[in-house]
């Protein structure tokens, strides 16, 4: 059997030191443990794990005006750094407020990605330069236009709509699994009203028209597609 530490002699003969010194150290600290465990005011342990699950799953009182909570949620939530385009800025890339959550720009031509995008380089996914599309061993996503263009954003979704694809991970009209790297699992976890505040907050920004291309499965996406050919809608669409 090949050693762990071939290039450390002493290595084997080390480890039941090691190991008993771990032993002892850790009963050194078992007692500055068990104090710990004793019923404390939240405030005196603010990082105890019971105390990060309490505020995990209880929110802050929440916002009373939906449109800002639900604003304040896309912001703490990410939700721009998908869904918002992204620029240079001068300090390196940045979301493009002026095309704020418009989703994957469908006029962005897209050549098939570099190999990072092959596991046997150790690298497992690639990212289009607008942060907006998202190359991997489940295909090619784009982010989807979250403003309330009703022609191609979710204008016409209901509060419903919005909520139950986000709980499900189901694309809506489909039905098909939501591909990564969107982590819808993670807002499933949000309250109704939560979720309900930023379908809120999505329907009173500026609505843009932009036809994000669907979801192309690894066997025909844009790795193997000759350059631009992956991106059909785009001639179509006039994203503002
Ligand atoms: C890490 C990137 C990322 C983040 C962060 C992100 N998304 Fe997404 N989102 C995506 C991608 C990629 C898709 C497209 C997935 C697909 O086509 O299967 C998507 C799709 C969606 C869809 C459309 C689902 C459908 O049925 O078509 C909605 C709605 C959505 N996201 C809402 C949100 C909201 C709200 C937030 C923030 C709370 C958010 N996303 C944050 C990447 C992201």
């Amino acid at each position: 059997m090949a050693r762990p530490y071939p290039h450390c002699a002493l290595c084997p003969r080390l480890w039941p030191l090691l190991i008993a010194a771990a032993l002892i150290a850790a009963a050194a600290m078992l007692p500055a443990c068990s104090k710990q465990r004793e019923p404390a005011s939240p405030a005196s342990t603010p990082l105890q794990p019971s105390a990060i699950q309490a505020s995990a799953t209880t929110p802050p009182a929440a916002d009373p005006d939906p449109v800002a909570r639900g604003k304040y949620l896309v912001t703490v939530g990410g939700c721009n750094d998908c869904h918002t385009p992204w620029k240079l800025g001068k300090n390196g890339p940045e979301p493009d407020y002026s095309r704020l959550l418009s989703g994957h720009p469908a006029n962005l031509k897209l050549t098939p990605p570099a190999a990072a995008a092959d596991p046997k380089t150790g690298w497992a996914w690639a990212g289009a330069i607008t942060n907006t599309a998202f190359h991997g061993p489940w295909g090619t996503s784009f982010t989807a236009n979250l403003t309330p263009d009703e022609d191609s954003g979710i204008g016409i979704w209901t509060e419903k709509m919005f909520i139950d694809t986000l709980r499900s991970g189901r694309h809506w009209t489909s039905g098909r699994p939501i591909m990564p790297p969107m982590p819808w699992f993670n807002y499933a976890k949000l309250t109704d009203e939560d979720l309900k505040s930023i379908y809120a907050y999505l329907r009173t920004i500026p609505p843009v028209r932009n036809r994000v291309p669907e979801w192309m499965p690894p066997a025909k996406d844009v790795a193997k597609a000759p350059a631009g050919e992956g991106q059909t809608e785009s001639a179509a669409t006039t994203p503002q």
